[in-house]
């Protein structure tokens, strides 16, 4: 392995990740969701603390056999997308590093319904709301000794889209991440990337396993 192991390279630091994805619940048996597993989220925990920083990992629902039996790190369950906003900001200020792998929802339901709605209402009735933004506050609440990272999940181009939203939600580093490639994105065990930074600094990953995918992200945020 070429990347930095076993060395404490982040020793004390202190780090906040998302990961997983967030659900939107409609009614009690209904949600908007999304395929994130949580497997990028868990990687990059697991890589930060094993290189000795102090690691928060909030994540949306993770399937019980991917989440670590007894983790170096602290794991926050939440749900919807306002858990995540808060949880994030709660934990905001004693973060040296907020790294967002997480795939929030874009929109909501714009009512919950605590009975199951009638299939025949859905089509009808179902009407959508905007969700923060959470990646685009931390961007306008960051302080000069917070380093934050986004993620761009894009088809196609990577690079424009997220190049454009490493500007436009105010990023130190963005991770173009193709999720239209069989071994990336979504579930699997593997993923690819292009690490872009603010000054216009590149480096692209190649297929590789998304814990190996985490060291490589903590060594670009040391030389950018
Ligand atoms: N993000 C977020 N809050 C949201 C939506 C996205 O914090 N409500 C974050 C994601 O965690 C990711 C980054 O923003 O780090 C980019 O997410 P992405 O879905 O690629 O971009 P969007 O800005 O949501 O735009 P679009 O889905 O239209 O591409
Ligand atoms: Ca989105």
């Amino acid at each position: 392995l070429i990347y930095t192991q076993g060395q404490q390279d982040f020793q004390g630091k202190r780090i906040l990740i998302s990961g997983g994805g967030t659900r939107e619940n409609l009614d009690p048996v209904r949600f908007l969701g999304n395929p994130s597993t949580g497997k990028m989220g868990l990687a990059l925990a697991q890589a930060a603390s094993d290189r000795g920083a102090i690691v928060t990992l909030i994540h949306g629902p993770i399937a019980p056999e991917l989440l670590p039996q007894s983790p170096n790190y602290n794991l926050i369950p939440i749900v919807t997308a306002e858990e995540m906003e808060a949880a994030m900001i709660n934990h905001l200020k004693e973060s040296e590093i907020i790294i967002m792998s997480a795939a929030v929802a874009d929109v909501k339901p714009a009512h919950y319904t605590n009975y199951k709605l009638p299939k025949k209402e859905l089509s009808l009735n179902l009407k959508l709301e905007s969700v923060v933004d959470i990646l685009a506050k931390l961007g306008t609440l960051k302080k000069d000794y917070q380093t934050l990272i986004g993620f761009a999940a894009q088809t196609g181009d990577i690079v424009n889209p997220a190049l454009d939203k490493l500007k436009r939600k105010n990023l130190d580093i963005i991770v173009a991440n193709p999720i239209d490639k069989a071994e990336a994105g979504f579930g699997t065990n593997t993923n690819q990337a292009i690490f872009i930074d603010n000054k216009g600094k590149q480096e692209t990953i190649d297929s590789c396993s998304k814990l190996e995918l985490a060291h490589r992200l903590l060594d670009f945020v040391k030389v950018s």
